[in-house]
């Protein structure tokens, strides 16, 4: 089935409506946002393809459950900015790097999995970060921006996979990035102190990113915050973690209060943004108190074994960093998989250590889609509208 969307998107864009003349003080939550495209940044947690395309696949069996095939995704089937395209009406994000196949009428997917907000000083093949950091992802969508409209203007074939000069200021900007910038800081054997210590300059950065969208006309952006890292069969298994750091649940304590320290730190920088973007609509989304529960409550939302990996080499954790969710080996000249997927994924919150599966992002995402995790609360068909904060 390639990468064409799914028939039912269309349903979304002949209802839409064009943009309704409402000036600032007419603005009322009960009009939705009609947004035609949507442009993604982060790492693999919204990765559609982009890692796939410039680094070799996402092997087998990631895609099982939705795709039926690798999809350039880390996860049996669909990641949360797959569902909200979906409930948007739009088709599923092709990454910006994928040269084959791709249709960018309604958006554009710059995330990659392994990116960080910071550029690393190591390559990815000294430590497995992807080299699309934030500000790269940034020059991308720039670079996108300005010449898809110059190949859209040929006409023919260029006009229906490109997306019209206005999309770019009435699209929703998703962003869901950092969970890397703080694991790699322990990968360099940084103490948690010496890792909160970099949240500043990770945020700095951050922010410089979303104001250089905003400058190319971006107004609606919905930002993930981070989440629970210490929580991760990959931290479990990696890191050094004392048995008084594991919390009640089975969750690595100083990796989860890192990732609340950033996603504390990322809250008030947005706060900064509302001030410093007098025309964005800025929503801040809590995935790590979902993910958290989902995790520690598994059971209660009809899940099992959440510290389990389902596609994975053995272990207490089915996580094995050497031998990861589709690792072969060979065996009198025949490749086997070694790490396969469980029986059931839909029944498993991690899909390979890392990663959640499809199950868990739906999850996740029906939580969200309402606002009820959300600053301002205010449902994702909405995200367009400028609350004033006081
Ligand atoms: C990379 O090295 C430079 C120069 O030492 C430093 O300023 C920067 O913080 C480092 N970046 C990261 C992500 O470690
Ligand atoms: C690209 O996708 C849009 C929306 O789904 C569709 O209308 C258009 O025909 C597609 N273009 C091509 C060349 O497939
Ligand atoms: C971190 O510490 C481990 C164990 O002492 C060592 O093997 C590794 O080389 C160190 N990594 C870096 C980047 O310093
Ligand atoms: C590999 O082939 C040899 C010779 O045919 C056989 O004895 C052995 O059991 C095979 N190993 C595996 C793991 O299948
Ligand atoms: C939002 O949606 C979730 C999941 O469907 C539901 O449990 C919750 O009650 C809803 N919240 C509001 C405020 O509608």
């Amino acid at each position: 089935m390639g990468s064409h969307p799914p028939r039912h998107v269309m349903l979304g864009l002949l209802i839409w409506t064009g943009s309704l003349p409402l000036g600032p003080l007419m603005l009322s939550t009960a009009s939705s946002c009609n947004f035609p495209a949507i442009f993604n940044f982060g790492d693999s947690n919204s990765d559609t393809g982009g890692l796939s395309a410039a680094f070799g696949p996402a092997p087998s069996p990631n895609g099982e459950t939705h795709f039926h095939h690798p999809a350039g995704r880390y996860s049996d089937g669909r990641l949360i900015i797959d569902f909200i395209a979906e409930s948007l009406g739009l088709p599923y994000l092709s990454a910006y790097l994928d040269s084959v196949g791709s249709n960018f009428s309604h958006g554009a997917n710059f995330a990659t999995a392994g990116s960080t907000i910071r550029p690393q000083n190591t390559t990815k093949s000294q430590s497995g970060y992807s080299p699309i950091s934030l500000d790269v992802q940034s020059v991308q969508y720039s670079d996108f921006k300005k010449r898809s409209q110059i190949h859209r203007s040929q006409g023919g074939i260029f006009e229906t996979l490109l997306p019209k000069a206005d999309y770019f200021s009435k699209a929703l900007y998703t962003i869901d990035i950092g969970q890397n910038d703080l694991t790699a800081g322990y990968k360099l054997n940084m103490t948690t102190e010496q890792v909160k210590e970099n949240v500043p300059d990770m945020l700095g950065q951050f922010s410089s990113a979303v104001k250089q969208i905003y400058a190319e006309g971006g107004r609606s952006f919905w930002i993930h915050n981070t989440g629970p890292v210490g929580c991760l069969p990959y931290s479990l298994d990696k890191f050094l973690i004392t048995a008084a750091q594991i919390d009640k649940y089975g969750c690595a304590s100083p990796f989860d209060e890192v990732s609340q320290f950033f996603n504390q730190k990322l809250k008030e920088a947005v706060v900064q943004l509302r001030k410093d973007l007098p025309q964005a609509a800025i929503t801040f989304v809590d995935i790590y108190s979902l993910k958290y529960t989902l995790i520690t409550q598994a059971k209660k939302f009809g899940f099992e074994q959440p510290f389990v990996a389902c596609c994975g080499h053995g272990g207490k954790y089915n996580y094995n960093s050497a031998r990861r969710c589709g690792a072969k080996i060979t065996v009198n000249g025949t490749e086997v998989v070694i790490a396969n997927s469980c029986k059931d994924p839909s029944v498993r919150v991690i899909w390979d250590g890392v990663h959640f599966t499809e199950a868990a992002n739906k999850w996740i995402f029906q939580q969200i889609a309402n606002g009820s995790f959300s600053d301002p609360p205010v449902p994702l068909k909405m995200a367009c509208h400028r609350k004033d904060h006081p």
